[in-house]
């Protein structure tokens, strides 16, 4: 591999083998969504306990200090809305000149398997990859299911993880389903867990990430479930526990209420 392709790949995954990624681009399809109205605020208190940041580049250049920054994935497909008419019709919306220029450690865009854009977003990828490995920059893929959620089943997932590794990304960022381990064991690279809208407790968060770890998951990509949290630098530090440490979900539960009490006697 080389030089430039490894630097960057180990500025992603920590020496542990595991990874901590925050995403905030859900406003270039979603707007200004619910405490990811001023992304730079939302990401301040939580960039300590982030290994690195999935964004756009008109967020990033808006909303992060570039002496501060951690390493940053840069979102690169979108041109669709909530309102448009199909999600999956995504392009490419960034240049790798400028992916260069904003000195990014990773590329990520989605995949729509199964939609009529199916072809569309893997030729993108496909291409996407041909361009990024030539800089040396890893490609992450994540496996979109646009606003149906029920799509994530393990042969669904199982068959986009394996698609997007076949076509050269270098991490596949999906979701834990029921039957994990058949997604991790049928993607040759590095799968990394997204969390979806939030769910109702704190625990099922800290559950399904420790199942996905324990199935083989390096780590996650998880949004909505810290940052729409009331506790969200709690949530980072009880994740980072179960990633890092190995905390098992009790343990991760104990991390975060004593990290909520920590904010309360500050
Ligand atoms: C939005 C994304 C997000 O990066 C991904 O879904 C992770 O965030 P969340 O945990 O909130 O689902 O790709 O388009």
């Amino acid at each position: 591999m080389d030089w430039g392709m490894a630097n960057r790949l180990a500025q992603l995954i920590q020496p542990d083998g595991r990874c901590v990624f925050m995403p905030v681009d859900h406003g270039y399809f979603q707007g200004p969504t619910r405490d990811l109205e001023q992304p730079g605020r939302t990401l301040e208190p939580l960039l300590p306990y982030t290994d690195a940041v999935f964004i756009t580049r008109g967020a990033l250049r808006s909303c992060v200090d570039p002496a501060r920054a951690k390493p940053i994935i840069l979102r690169v497909s979108g041109g669709t809305s909530m309102v448009g008419k199909d999600l999956a019709n995504e392009g490419i919306t960034t240049s790798l000149e400028e992916a260069v220029r904003l000195n990014v450690a990773a590329l990520g865009m989605s995949i729509f398997v199964g939609t009529d854009y199916e072809k569309e977003s893997l030729l993108n990828l496909a291409r996407l990859v041909d361009d990024a490995e030539r800089c040396g920059i890893p490609v992450m893929a994540v496996t979109a299911v646009g606003k149906e959620l029920e799509k994530r089943d393990a042969r669904y997932l199982s068959l986009c993880c394996r698609i997007a590794a076949e076509l050269g990304a270098r991490v596949v960022k999906t979701y834990w389903c029921e039957g994990f381990e058949a997604v991790v064991r049928g993607c040759p690279v590095p799968v990394v867990m997204a969390g979806g809208p939030q769910v109702d407790t704190e625990l099922e968060v800290f559950q399904f990430v420790h199942d996905g770890i324990q199935k083989g998951a390096i780590g996650v990509n998880l949004g909505r479930n810290i940052w729409q949290n009331e506790f969200p630098v709690a949530m980072m530090k009880a994740i980072r526990a179960i990633v890092h440490q190995d905390a098992t979900s009790e343990e991760a539960l104990e991390r975060y209420n004593s990290a909520k009490s920590e904010k309360v006697a500050l």
